[in-house]
């Protein structure tokens, strides 16, 4: 059934394919830039990706102005701040984000503080805080996952509070995505796996949440069908270039389908055990995902069960309870099957959280705003009780 209303954006170009990142240099200009800085980190530059980018601006009369290594997992409000300052001191006129969430995110964090005139990022949390012009920004993801290279989103780490603060605003959606196997390729299994699980469960939230609409639902569903051709094809064997690319696609998808209906409990419960525990982002993710589909089933049965043939059911009535159990235990076959595979954990207490912890995390859980596109309310108890069963 059609919602009484929705809305849908995404004004991104989109570069997809082998040729994706030497197109970078032609990308600014079309911008009106000439002079760039790269935000990533170490792991990213130490797997030689910078290196790939530095050579598409070889023959360009643009140039890379000043790198920045050193963005920590999950980003940080501090280090966008900072960022903000070198951008202006470097004379840099847009960004070029090279990495997972975290270095995409950290760009997107330094360049409100840059074009709002601030000095702090934390003025702008939640949604639509944003007044200003963004200074122009391209996404090279080197994940397949968070799919922040198309969306209006930046997830940034207060450390004071221990909190993953959102920032939510049209004004946040990347210029340009380049999405270029080179760039997933030297990614580790277990982070193939988490990142994937990452678009899993973008994709399942867009299609189950309150916010859902149509064409969310075609970019979800086609994420949910990438995924499951080429996810253990990308855990197995990292070379696989067809699976690499079919991953990015996916990633790309989900973040089209979340961008615009947002996501659900799962990123609530996620957040916080980010935040308070540092488990990383797809991880969590992983692990609570089917625990949370279990929990929403009442409210929204024939939507989960919508989503068994895409992740390789076999039932065919779209009305039986019984696909909707099969697309759960699909989630489950895939966890198990990325544990085995690549270590991915299926249980909190594998991913060094500690049972003590688990109340604190409930509580900053039943505070993020994701929970408000959630179809069934979740209380403290709820959290709890998921957390438990996911323990
Ligand atoms: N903005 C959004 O829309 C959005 C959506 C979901 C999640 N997020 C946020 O994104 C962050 C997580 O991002 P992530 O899961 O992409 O992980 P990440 O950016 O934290 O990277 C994880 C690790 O993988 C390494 N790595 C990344 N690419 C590599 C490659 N190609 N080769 C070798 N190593 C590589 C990095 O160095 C890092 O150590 C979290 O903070 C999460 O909350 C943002
Ligand atoms: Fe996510």
């Amino acid at each position: 059934m059609l919602p009484n209303y929705y809305q849908f954006y995404c004004p991104v170009k989109i570069l997809s394919g082998q040729l994706a990142v030497s197109n970078i240099p032609f990308e600014m200009n079309l911008l009106g830039c000439k002079r760039a800085m790269i935000i990533t980190d170490k792991g990213v530059a130490g797997a030689g990706l910078i290196e790939i980018v530095k050579s598409s601006f070889a023959d360009s009369d643009s140039e890379i102005g000043f790198i920045f290594d050193d963005v920590p997992r999950d980003s940080s409000s501090k280090v966008a701040n900072k960022i903000a300052r070198l951008f202006k001191k470097e004379k840099c006129d847009c960004f070029i984000a090279v990495g997972g969430g975290s270095a995409l995110d950290t760009a997107k964090g330094a360049n409100i503080v840059i074009s709002e005139r601030s000095n702090d990022i934390l003025k702008f949390q939640g949604a639509d805080k944003i007044t200003k012009d963004l200074k122009p920004l391209i996404a090279v993801p080197t994940t397949a996952g968070t799919g922040s290279e198309v969306t209006k989103v930046a997830v940034i780490y207060n450390e004071k509070t221990e909190t993953k603060m959102s920032f939510v605003s049209d004004k946040l959606y990347p210029d340009v995505a380049v999405i270029d196997p080179k760039m997933t390729m030297t990614m580790p299994p277990m982070i193939t796996a988490a990142t994937g699980m990452d678009a899993l469960t973008h994709a399942i939230e867009a299609y189950t949440c309150l916010q859902e609409n149509p064409i969310d639902d075609v970019y979800a569903k086609t994420a949910i069908d990438l995924i499951r051709r080429y996810l253990v094809k990308a855990t197995e064997n990292g070379n696989d270039e067809e699976a690499r690319m079919g991953m990015a696609n996916a990633a790309l998808f989900a973040g089209i389908a979340f961008s615009n209906s947002m996501v659900g409990m799962v990123h609530a419960l996620a957040h916080a055990l980010g935040g308070v525990c540092h488990v990383p982002h797809g991880v969590a993710n992983a692990i609570l995902l089917s625990w949370c589909l279990e929990y929403n089933l009442e409210k929204v049965p024939e939507q989960i069960a919508e989503l068994s043939g895409v992740l390789g059911g076999t039932f065919e009535n779209p009305e039986s309870g019984d696909q909707a159990e099969e697309a759960i235990s699909l989630v489950r076959s895939l966890l198990k099957r990325l544990n085995r595979i690549s270590g991915l954990p299926i249980r909190l207490k594998d991913a060094k959280v500690k049972k003590n912890m688990l109340n604190k995390v409930a509580k900053a859980a039943i505070n993020d705003g994701a929970l408000v596109y959630n179809p069934r309310e979740v209380t403290y108890e709820d959290a709890l009780e998921i957390y438990k069963k996911a323990f």
